[in-house]
């Protein structure tokens, strides 16, 4: 049974996200190339969230970001899910999937088409309609045999307007909110 209870994330929860990220993916998170998507300081705020104990300490995150497709950023846009952690004493309660069909059910309602994923488990998403991305998207960066590149329609009919070898791509200057 989950054991936390989600809410959107604040600015004060930070510091805590990067302790909890760095325990889950290691401190040089930030060479891996799925990186290279996320502009930093750029996820969606309103597809950001915090899984909190019942002393309010944050042990979860699940965070997107929103992409552009060969370019573009216009409506239906995309966002790329993750990064997404429990900390190590809530694990496998079912806590990671509340936050992730939170931010799956957030995007569609918020009229993103496409959300895309990068990972080295992808069993963890079998239940979700994710498929592979490849050969229809690109990304910028050559992220290795090990990491699955997946992608889920969020919109009907969102994926006919995109040609095979529609380059991903990061949104958003550093620092600056992508929306407001
Ligand atoms: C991955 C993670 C977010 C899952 O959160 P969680 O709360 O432990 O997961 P849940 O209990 O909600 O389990 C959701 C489903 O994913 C499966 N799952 C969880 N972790 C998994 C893993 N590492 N590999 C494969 N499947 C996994 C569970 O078995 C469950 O499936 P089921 O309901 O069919 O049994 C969490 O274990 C974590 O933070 N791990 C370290 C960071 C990480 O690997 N993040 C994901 C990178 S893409």
């Amino acid at each position: 049974m989950p054991s936390l209870i989600v809410r959107p994330e604040l600015p004060q929860d930070r510091p805590r996200i990067e302790i909890l990220l760095d325990q889950a993916f290691g401190h040089d998170r930030h060479s891996r190339g799925v990186y290279a998507l996320r502009t930093p300081g750029q996820h969606v705020p309103s597809l950001s969230y915090v899984g909190v104990d019942t002393t309010a300490q944050v042990q979860g995150s699940l965070r997107f970001w929103p992409l552009n497709l060969n370019g573009s950023h216009e409506a239906p846009g995309a966002v790329l899910l993750g990064p997404i952690a429990i900390a190590d004493a809530h694990q496998g309660q079912g806590d990671g999937g509340v936050l992730i069909e939170r931010g799956l059910t957030d995007a569609a309602a918020l009229g993103y088409g496409l959300c895309f994923l990068v990972t080295d488990s992808p069993a963890i998403y079998r239940r979700y309609a994710f498929t592979n991305a490849r050969p229809r998207f690109e990304l910028p960066v050559d992220l290795g045999a090990k990491k699955s590149f997946l992608l889920m329609e969020l919109q009907r009919g969102a994926l006919s307007a995109w040609p095979e070898g529609t380059a991903l791509s990061a949104i958003g200057e550093p620092g600056q909110p992508a929306y407001s």
